[in-house]
């Protein structure tokens, strides 16, 4: 056995976050259907995908290392929002705390001085720059659009999307 009862079962913890945050999205996701917002509603669809190959990603690194899977509860995610706005600041908030769980991770994988597992949890790290980066500008355009001007962003992603956000660092 490769991994450490102590790290498995924090790994544990994270693929039921990884799956609760899929669930999440895909309730936002529902939200903008029902009014009507198909872009919106089509970006936090592929969000919640993302989510669970993360989930998916984990699980496959606890059984190669021999830990044993252990799924837990998985509460339900909020499903009622007032405002577009409410809805992308919990997309936001949620890829922080995400970032706030990797960190913690890393940590305990440099603690226990599990090199396979440090490495293996880069990826995440890096992963969340992009996460947050992209549900920060999310919001960021649909306060600046306002409830009022949602056909705006829905324009803004049907020509753009978010992963067309220039990449400064490109040479
Ligand atoms: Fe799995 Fe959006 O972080």
């Amino acid at each position: 056995m490769l991994i450490s009862k102590n790290l498995t079962a924090a790994l544990n913890e994270q693929i039921g976050y990884e799956f609760f945050t899929s669930m999440q999205y895909t309730a936002i996701a529902c939200y903008f259907g029902a009014e009507a917002l198909p872009e919106l509603a089509k970006h936090f669809t592929a969000q919640a995908e993302e989510e669970r190959t993360h989930a998916l990603k984990l699980v496959n690194y606890v059984v190669d290392s021999g830990g044993k899977m252990v799924i837990p509860t998985i509460p339900s995610p909020q499903s009622d929002f007032k405002t577009a706005e409410e809805a992308c600041k919990l997309a936001l908030d949620s890829e922080l705390e995400v970032t706030k769980k990797i960190n913690g991770l890393v940590d305990l994988a440099i603690d226990e001085k599990d090199h396979l597992a440090q490495n293996f949890l880069q990826w995440f790290v890096n992963e969340q720059l992009e996460e947050v980066s992209t549900a920060e500008t999310l919001l960021r355009i649909v306060q600046r659009a306002g409830e009022a001007g949602l056909l705006f962003v829905e324009d803004y992603l049907a020509r753009n999307g978010l992963a067309g956000a220039p990449d400064l660092n490109a040479q």
